[in-house]
Protein backbone atom coordinates (compact mmCIF):
# COMPACT_ATOMS: atom_id res chain seq x y z
CA UNK A 1 0.00 0.00 0.00
CA UNK A 2 0.96 3.53 -0.55
CA UNK A 3 1.94 6.10 2.00
CA UNK A 4 -0.27 8.89 1.07
CA UNK A 5 0.32 11.92 3.73
CA UNK A 6 -2.72 13.25 2.02
CA UNK A 7 -5.67 11.38 0.56
CA UNK A 8 -9.25 13.16 -0.12
CA UNK A 9 -12.22 12.39 -1.66
CA UNK A 10 -14.99 14.32 -2.84
CA UNK A 11 -14.13 17.55 -0.71
CA UNK A 12 -16.67 20.06 -1.66
CA UNK A 13 -16.80 24.00 -0.41
CA UNK A 14 -19.94 25.84 -0.85
CA UNK A 15 -20.40 29.66 0.35
CA UNK A 16 -24.70 30.24 0.49
CA UNK A 17 -25.13 29.07 -3.55
CA UNK A 18 -21.28 29.05 -4.69
CA UNK A 19 -19.47 25.90 -4.93
CA UNK A 20 -15.79 27.13 -4.82
CA UNK A 21 -14.49 23.67 -4.33
CA UNK A 22 -16.19 20.73 -6.68
CA UNK A 23 -15.72 16.68 -5.28
CA UNK A 24 -11.58 17.37 -5.18
CA UNK A 25 -10.09 13.84 -5.05
CA UNK A 26 -6.33 13.48 -4.64
CA UNK A 27 -3.45 12.23 -2.91
CA UNK A 28 -0.36 13.25 -1.86
CA UNK A 29 2.50 10.51 -1.19
CA UNK A 30 5.01 10.81 2.10
CA UNK A 31 8.14 12.85 0.87
CA UNK A 32 6.61 14.21 -2.13
CA UNK A 33 6.41 18.20 -3.18
CA UNK A 34 2.98 18.75 -4.89
CA UNK A 35 2.63 21.92 -6.55
CA UNK A 36 -1.23 23.23 -6.25
CA UNK A 37 -1.67 25.61 -9.57
CA UNK A 38 -4.41 27.56 -11.18
CA UNK A 39 -5.93 30.92 -11.54
CA UNK A 40 -7.17 33.30 -8.24
CA UNK A 41 -10.15 32.14 -7.07
CA UNK A 42 -10.10 28.84 -8.49
CA UNK A 43 -10.36 27.60 -5.07
CA UNK A 44 -6.61 26.65 -4.16
CA UNK A 45 -6.71 28.29 -0.90
CA UNK A 46 -9.97 26.95 0.10
CA UNK A 47 -8.99 23.05 -0.74
CA UNK A 48 -5.55 23.98 1.36
CA UNK A 49 -7.47 25.24 4.41
CA UNK A 50 -10.10 21.14 4.12
CA UNK A 51 -6.97 19.24 4.29
CA UNK A 52 -5.49 20.73 6.86
CA UNK A 53 -8.26 20.86 9.32
CA UNK A 54 -8.75 25.04 9.16
CA UNK A 55 -12.10 24.35 7.29
CA UNK A 56 -14.89 21.81 7.28
CA UNK A 57 -16.09 20.44 3.82
CA UNK A 58 -19.91 20.54 2.98
CA UNK A 59 -18.90 16.97 1.76
CA UNK A 60 -16.62 14.45 1.01
CA UNK A 61 -13.98 12.92 3.14
CA UNK A 62 -9.96 11.73 3.68
CA UNK A 63 -7.13 11.85 5.65
CA UNK A 64 -4.41 13.68 6.33
CA UNK A 65 -1.86 12.46 8.22
CA UNK A 66 -3.44 9.42 8.81
CA UNK A 67 -6.45 11.63 10.63
CA UNK A 68 -9.65 12.25 9.52
CA UNK A 69 -9.91 15.30 8.38
CA UNK A 70 -13.48 16.09 9.60
CA UNK A 71 -13.47 14.29 12.85
CA UNK A 72 -9.91 14.86 13.88
CA UNK A 73 -9.30 18.65 12.54
CA UNK A 74 -8.16 19.67 15.56
CA UNK A 75 -5.29 16.59 15.80
CA UNK A 76 -4.02 17.21 12.09
CA UNK A 77 -3.94 21.21 13.04
CA UNK A 78 -1.44 20.44 15.41
CA UNK A 79 0.66 18.87 13.06
CA UNK A 80 1.23 20.34 10.08
CA UNK A 81 2.93 23.46 9.07
CA UNK A 82 0.99 25.98 7.51
CA UNK A 83 1.93 29.12 5.55
CA UNK A 84 -1.05 31.29 4.92
CA UNK A 85 -0.82 33.65 1.96
CA UNK A 86 -0.14 36.62 3.77
CA UNK A 87 3.25 37.39 5.83
CA UNK A 88 1.70 35.71 8.27
CA UNK A 89 4.48 37.24 11.65
CA UNK A 90 4.82 40.60 13.62
CA UNK A 91 6.16 42.96 11.72
CA UNK A 92 7.11 45.56 14.81
CA UNK A 93 8.51 42.39 16.72
CA UNK A 94 12.20 41.17 16.25
CA UNK A 95 13.07 37.49 14.23
CA UNK A 96 13.80 35.82 17.82
CA UNK A 97 10.48 37.19 19.72
CA UNK A 98 8.93 36.19 16.39
CA UNK A 99 10.32 32.25 16.50
CA UNK A 100 9.34 32.45 20.33
CA UNK A 101 6.10 33.36 20.18
CA UNK A 102 4.96 30.84 18.10
CA UNK A 103 6.73 28.59 19.90
CA UNK A 104 4.56 29.87 23.20
CA UNK A 105 1.48 29.89 20.72
CA UNK A 106 1.99 25.99 20.23
CA UNK A 107 2.51 25.16 23.90
CA UNK A 108 5.96 23.83 22.39
CA UNK A 109 8.36 21.98 25.09
CA UNK A 110 12.65 22.80 24.85
CA UNK A 111 11.25 26.47 23.45
CA UNK A 112 14.37 28.08 23.44
CA UNK A 113 16.55 25.08 22.39
CA UNK A 114 13.88 24.66 19.34
CA UNK A 115 14.17 28.49 18.41
CA UNK A 116 18.16 28.74 18.38
CA UNK A 117 18.10 25.56 16.25
CA UNK A 118 16.36 27.44 13.69
CA UNK A 119 18.26 30.71 13.88
CA UNK A 120 21.01 28.37 13.28
CA UNK A 121 19.59 26.50 10.44
CA UNK A 122 18.35 30.30 9.04
CA UNK A 123 21.78 31.32 9.33
CA UNK A 124 20.24 34.22 11.34
CA UNK A 125 21.59 34.23 14.68
CA UNK A 126 23.80 37.22 14.40
CA UNK A 127 20.48 39.38 13.46
CA UNK A 128 18.28 37.60 16.03
CA UNK A 129 17.30 41.07 17.22
CA UNK A 130 16.57 42.66 14.23
CA UNK A 131 12.75 43.60 13.82
CA UNK A 132 11.28 41.05 10.95
CA UNK A 133 9.60 43.59 9.19
CA UNK A 134 13.57 44.79 8.48
CA UNK A 135 14.30 41.80 6.40
CA UNK A 136 13.99 41.70 2.55
CA UNK A 137 11.09 40.03 1.15
CA UNK A 138 12.90 36.58 0.42
CA UNK A 139 14.17 36.00 4.16
CA UNK A 140 10.94 37.18 5.50
CA UNK A 141 9.46 34.23 3.65
CA UNK A 142 12.59 31.94 4.87
CA UNK A 143 11.67 33.39 8.28
CA UNK A 144 8.26 32.30 7.97
CA UNK A 145 8.97 28.80 7.02
CA UNK A 146 11.51 28.70 9.68
CA UNK A 147 8.63 29.08 12.09
CA UNK A 148 6.24 26.87 10.35
CA UNK A 149 8.77 24.09 10.96
CA UNK A 150 9.71 24.87 14.58
CA UNK A 151 7.61 22.05 15.96
CA UNK A 152 8.55 20.04 13.46
CA UNK A 153 5.73 18.74 10.95
CA UNK A 154 6.06 15.90 8.78
CA UNK A 155 3.16 17.86 6.14
CA UNK A 156 4.06 21.60 5.18
CA UNK A 157 1.00 23.19 3.27
CA UNK A 158 2.44 26.16 1.92
CA UNK A 159 -0.07 28.66 0.40
CA UNK A 160 1.69 30.68 -2.62
CA UNK A 161 4.94 31.20 -0.41
CA UNK A 162 7.21 32.91 -2.90
CA UNK A 163 4.63 35.35 -4.94
CA UNK A 164 6.33 38.92 -4.97
CA UNK A 165 9.93 37.25 -4.19
CA UNK A 166 12.61 37.90 -6.25
CA UNK A 167 14.01 34.86 -8.85
CA UNK A 168 17.02 34.68 -6.07
CA UNK A 169 14.84 34.25 -3.38
CA UNK A 170 12.85 32.28 -5.06
CA UNK A 171 15.55 29.91 -6.05
CA UNK A 172 16.89 29.83 -2.11
CA UNK A 173 13.65 29.00 -1.02
CA UNK A 174 13.33 25.99 -3.61
CA UNK A 175 16.33 24.59 -2.24
CA UNK A 176 14.99 24.47 0.84
CA UNK A 177 12.00 22.51 -0.02
CA UNK A 178 13.53 20.43 -1.61
CA UNK A 179 15.92 19.62 0.92
CA UNK A 180 12.76 19.19 3.35
CA UNK A 181 11.36 16.46 0.67
CA UNK A 182 14.81 14.88 0.73
CA UNK A 183 14.45 14.03 4.58
CA UNK A 184 10.40 12.24 4.15
CA UNK A 185 8.38 15.85 4.92
CA UNK A 186 5.27 16.23 2.56
CA UNK A 187 4.58 19.74 0.70
CA UNK A 188 1.89 20.80 -0.70
CA UNK A 189 2.35 23.96 -2.42
CA UNK A 190 0.36 26.63 -4.19
CA UNK A 191 2.25 28.65 -7.10
CA UNK A 192 1.72 30.92 -10.24
CA UNK A 193 5.28 30.52 -11.08
CA UNK A 194 5.78 27.92 -14.38
CA UNK A 195 9.37 27.45 -13.26
CA UNK A 196 8.42 26.46 -9.82
CA UNK A 197 5.83 24.28 -11.32
CA UNK A 198 8.83 22.13 -13.16
CA UNK A 199 10.37 21.67 -9.60
CA UNK A 200 7.68 19.68 -8.10
CA UNK A 201 7.49 15.90 -8.37
CA UNK A 202 3.57 16.19 -8.83
CA UNK A 203 1.17 19.00 -10.28
CA UNK A 204 -2.61 19.70 -9.89
CA UNK A 205 -4.19 22.05 -11.54
CA UNK A 206 -7.55 23.28 -10.36
CA UNK A 207 -9.80 25.75 -11.73
CA UNK A 208 -13.53 26.75 -11.16
CA UNK A 209 -13.05 24.77 -8.27
CA UNK A 210 -12.44 21.45 -10.17
CA UNK A 211 -9.02 19.57 -10.22
CA UNK A 212 -8.97 19.10 -13.99
CA UNK A 213 -5.27 17.46 -14.11
CA UNK A 214 -3.12 15.80 -11.67
CA UNK A 215 0.12 14.25 -12.60
CA UNK A 216 4.16 14.92 -13.00
CA UNK A 217 5.36 17.35 -15.10
CA UNK A 218 6.56 15.23 -17.85
CA UNK A 219 2.99 12.79 -17.76
CA UNK A 220 1.22 16.47 -17.77
CA UNK A 221 3.03 17.68 -20.71
CA UNK A 222 2.83 14.11 -22.66
CA UNK A 223 -0.86 13.79 -22.88
CA UNK A 224 -2.09 17.54 -23.35
CA UNK A 225 -2.75 16.60 -26.78
CA UNK A 226 -1.71 19.72 -27.45
CA UNK A 227 0.16 21.11 -30.81
CA UNK A 228 2.61 23.87 -30.59
CA UNK A 229 4.76 26.00 -32.97
CA UNK A 230 7.16 28.69 -32.79
CA UNK A 231 8.39 31.24 -35.32
CA UNK A 232 10.98 33.92 -34.72
CA UNK A 233 10.72 37.45 -35.96
CA UNK A 234 6.86 38.10 -36.46
CA UNK A 235 6.00 41.91 -35.14
CA UNK A 236 3.12 42.47 -36.42
CA UNK A 237 0.65 43.10 -33.63
CA UNK A 238 -2.25 42.48 -35.95
CA UNK A 239 -1.05 38.82 -36.55
CA UNK A 240 -0.85 38.03 -32.99
CA UNK A 241 -4.34 39.26 -32.75
CA UNK A 242 -5.47 37.33 -35.64
CA UNK A 243 -4.02 34.29 -33.73
CA UNK A 244 -5.19 35.10 -30.50
CA UNK A 245 -8.81 35.84 -31.64
CA UNK A 246 -8.49 32.14 -34.08
CA UNK A 247 -10.77 29.42 -32.11
CA UNK A 248 -8.03 27.08 -33.03
CA UNK A 249 -5.45 29.02 -31.36
CA UNK A 250 -5.86 28.18 -27.42
CA UNK A 251 -2.67 30.43 -26.29
CA UNK A 252 -0.18 32.86 -28.41
CA UNK A 253 2.70 33.96 -26.40
CA UNK A 254 5.79 36.33 -27.40
CA UNK A 255 9.24 35.13 -25.93
CA UNK A 256 11.54 37.96 -26.64
CA UNK A 257 11.37 37.66 -30.76
CA UNK A 258 9.79 34.44 -30.95
CA UNK A 259 6.26 33.57 -31.18
CA UNK A 260 4.83 30.60 -29.59
CA UNK A 261 1.46 29.61 -30.59
CA UNK A 262 -0.91 26.25 -29.59
CA UNK A 263 -4.09 24.47 -30.10
CA UNK A 264 -5.31 20.96 -29.23
CA UNK A 265 -5.61 20.34 -33.33
CA UNK A 266 -2.49 20.34 -35.37
CA UNK A 267 -4.08 20.45 -38.55
CA UNK A 268 -6.64 23.15 -37.80
CA UNK A 269 -4.07 24.73 -35.53
CA UNK A 270 -1.75 25.22 -38.57
CA UNK A 271 -4.07 25.79 -40.75
CA UNK A 272 -4.99 28.97 -38.91
CA UNK A 273 -1.29 29.93 -38.87
CA UNK A 274 -1.16 29.77 -42.62
CA UNK A 275 -3.63 31.78 -42.91
CA UNK A 276 -2.98 34.63 -40.49
CA UNK A 277 1.01 34.41 -40.89
CA UNK A 278 1.78 32.95 -43.80
CA UNK A 279 5.38 34.31 -44.32
CA UNK A 280 6.04 32.99 -40.91
CA UNK A 281 8.62 30.01 -40.67
CA UNK A 282 7.00 27.77 -38.64
CA UNK A 283 8.69 25.10 -36.29
CA UNK A 284 7.01 22.41 -34.32
CA UNK A 285 8.31 22.68 -30.88
CA UNK A 286 7.00 20.31 -27.58
CA UNK A 287 4.09 22.29 -25.51
CA UNK A 288 4.81 24.10 -22.38
CA UNK A 289 3.36 23.55 -18.98
CA UNK A 290 2.21 26.95 -18.85
CA UNK A 291 0.50 26.58 -22.52
CA UNK A 292 -1.06 23.10 -21.27
CA UNK A 293 -2.57 25.12 -18.21
CA UNK A 294 -3.78 27.80 -20.81
CA UNK A 295 -5.98 25.36 -22.61
CA UNK A 296 -7.15 23.35 -19.74
CA UNK A 297 -8.51 26.58 -17.81
CA UNK A 298 -10.27 27.65 -21.46
CA UNK A 299 -11.84 24.36 -21.76
CA UNK A 300 -13.19 24.39 -17.78
CA UNK A 301 -13.99 28.51 -18.74
CA UNK A 302 -16.49 26.51 -21.54
CA UNK A 303 -17.57 23.50 -19.34
CA UNK A 304 -18.01 25.34 -15.47
CA UNK A 305 -18.03 29.26 -15.42
N1 LIG B 1 -15.22 32.78 3.46
C1 LIG B 1 -15.65 32.90 2.21
N2 LIG B 1 -16.90 33.33 1.94
C2 LIG B 1 -17.35 33.44 0.67
N3 LIG B 1 -16.61 33.16 -0.43
C3 LIG B 1 -15.37 32.73 -0.24
C4 LIG B 1 -14.81 32.58 1.08
N4 LIG B 1 -13.53 32.12 0.96
C5 LIG B 1 -13.30 32.00 -0.37
N5 LIG B 1 -14.40 32.37 -1.09
C6 LIG B 1 -14.52 32.34 -2.57
O1 LIG B 1 -14.16 31.06 -3.00
C7 LIG B 1 -13.46 31.11 -4.23
C8 LIG B 1 -12.14 30.35 -4.09
O2 LIG B 1 -11.29 31.09 -3.24
P1 LIG B 1 -9.82 30.62 -2.86
O3 LIG B 1 -9.89 29.24 -2.34
O4 LIG B 1 -9.25 31.66 -1.97
O5 LIG B 1 -9.11 30.61 -4.28
P2 LIG B 1 -7.55 30.70 -4.64
O6 LIG B 1 -6.76 30.43 -3.41
O7 LIG B 1 -7.37 29.67 -5.71
O8 LIG B 1 -7.31 32.09 -5.17
C9 LIG B 1 -13.29 32.56 -4.57
O9 LIG B 1 -14.25 32.94 -5.50
C10 LIG B 1 -13.52 33.26 -3.23
O10 LIG B 1 -14.03 34.53 -3.43
MG1 LIG C 1 -5.36 31.54 -2.44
Amino acid sequence: MLDFTIDVHGLTKRYGDRTVVDQLSMQVERGEIYGFLGPNGSGKTTSIRMMCGLLTPDAGSGHTLGLDVVREAGAIKRRVGYMTQRFGLYEDLSIRENLGFIARMYGMDRRDERVNQSLAKLGLESRADQLAGRLSGGWKQRLALAACMLHEPELLLLDEPTAGVDPGARRDFWNEIHGLAARGITVLVSTHYMDEAERCHRLGYIAYGHLLVSGTPDELLQQSGLASRSAVGIDDPAVVSALEHDSAVSTVTMLGDTLRAAGPDAAALDAALAKHAKDAHWQAVPPTLEEVFIHRSRQAADNYS
